[in-house]
């Protein structure tokens, strides 16, 4: 039995891939290692909580001692890394944060990684997942592919690109193998909702305020959360080691145009008359340092190992507009306490 380390598993889409892994490989052990920060939520794996193959330790990839000890002890074959902070708003509140957990707790994962795997990498590999939010902005006109250079703007794209920076200098350095994917923006069921498309359901539903940065001009490329957990199962044992994929829809939306039509569809869930929740939409001051666009060019991973998108767009942001919809507990569970002290402070007098 092969046992795998997933970090960052209770968040957003490392949920998803634990779902994906423990359901679709019986004879992995999936280990669980999350912190369980603001933006992790054991609620969003209840369905597999309890199979077998599924253990949750909660700890903290900062802290080097605990991650040396539970390599040391666990034995792990493989490691997919999702741990993160993930929100470009809280990294320019508070750049430092990201530093310790990107980059130190990246590092602290590594070291340990080729600390116990030492002379025998055999059958190991070491899975770092990262954002096409590494390359830059984009003009009008262009594409990021995998020889695109690094131009990162935000603390966060900063810390994620020198965290793919020291996984390519551990493999040229000391051989510990590794590969790399840079997806573009997710979107689907239990994201927090900090992140564009569930705050903007969250508040079309409470008809608050939809704060739109700037002209709403700038452009995300998104991708359905399980088509994203499909590439990384894919490139986990299938990717070559060494190598980078990028993984995109080819699905460019302008936020002011994506806003408008979740609102048109959110009008017709809740019999609301045609244009009534495009009147919340609110012009607010832009985000510092706003990438203008984002664009992945996702041939190479569809040439090598054969991924392509299952689901349209437009299916996608139904179903999960829908989703949103009918877990209500969840969405408030996740938007008391904290959450609502960020938000204060993140959207009142903008
Ligand atoms: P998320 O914020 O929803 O989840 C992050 C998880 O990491 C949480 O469960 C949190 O508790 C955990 N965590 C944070 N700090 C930790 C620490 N110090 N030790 C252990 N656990 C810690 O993020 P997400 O959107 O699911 O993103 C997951 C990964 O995918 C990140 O590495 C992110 O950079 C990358 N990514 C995200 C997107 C996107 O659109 N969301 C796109 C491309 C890449
Ligand atoms: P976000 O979901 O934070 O993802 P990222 O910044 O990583 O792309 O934001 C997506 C886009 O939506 C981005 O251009 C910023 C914009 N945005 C708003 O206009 N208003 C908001 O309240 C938020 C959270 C984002």
């Amino acid at each position: 039995m092969k046992t795998i380390l997933i970090t960052g598993g209770a968040g957003f889409i490392g949920s998803h891939l634990i779902r994906l892994f423990v359901n679709k490989y019986p004879d992995y052990k999936i280990v669980n290692l999350d912190k369980l920060t603001y933006a992790g939520n054991l609620n969003n794996l209840k369905d597999i909580e309890n199979k077998p193959n599924y253990e949750f330790v909660k700890g903290d990839i900062v802290d080097s001692n605990f991650i040396q000890d539970l390599f040391e002890k666990r034995n792990f074959d493989g490691v997919i890394h999702l741990a993160a902070e993930s929100h470009v708003d809280r990294s320019i509140s508070n750049p430092t944060e990201f530093v310790f957990t990107n980059v130190i707790g990246t590092v602290n994962l590594l070291n340990s990684a080729k600390h116990v795997w030492k002379d025998n990498f055999e059958g190991k590999r070491f899975y770092h997942i990262s954002t096409d939010e590494v390359y830059g902005s984009l003009g009008s006109e262009g594409i990021f592919t995998e020889e695109t250079s690094y131009d990162p703007h935000s603390p966060y794209s900063a810390s994620k690109a020198s965290s793919d920076h020291f996984v390519r200098a551990y493999l040229d350095t000391f051989g510990l193998p590794s590969v790399i994917s840079n997806c573009s923006n997710n979107y689907g069921s239990f994201q927090f909702p900090e992140k564009l498309i569930p705050l903007f359901i969250h508040n079309i539903k409470n008809k608050k305020p939809l704060p739109v940065y700037g002209k709403g001009e700038n452009i995300r490329d998104w991708l359905w959360v399980v088509d994203h957990v499909r590439a990384i199962d894919i490139i986990f044992h299938e990717g070559k080691t060494g190598e980078t994929y990028n993984i995109g829809g080819f699905n460019e939306w302008t936020n002011i145009d994506l806003i408008r039509l979740m609102c048109k569809k959110m009008d017709e869930k809740l019999g609301r008359t045609k244009g009534e929740s495009e009147k919340l939409i609110t012009f607010v001051k832009d985000r510092a340092g706003h990438d203008l666009r984002y664009a992945i060019d996702s041939t190479k991973i569809k040439n090598e190992l054969g991924w392509e998108p299952s689901l349209q767009f437009e299916e996608g942001i139904e179903l999960t507009i829908d989703w949103y919809l009918e877990n209500e507990k969840w969405l408030n569970n996740v938007t008391s306490g904290d959450y609502q002290k960020y938000y204060d402070e993140q959207y009142i007098n903008r």
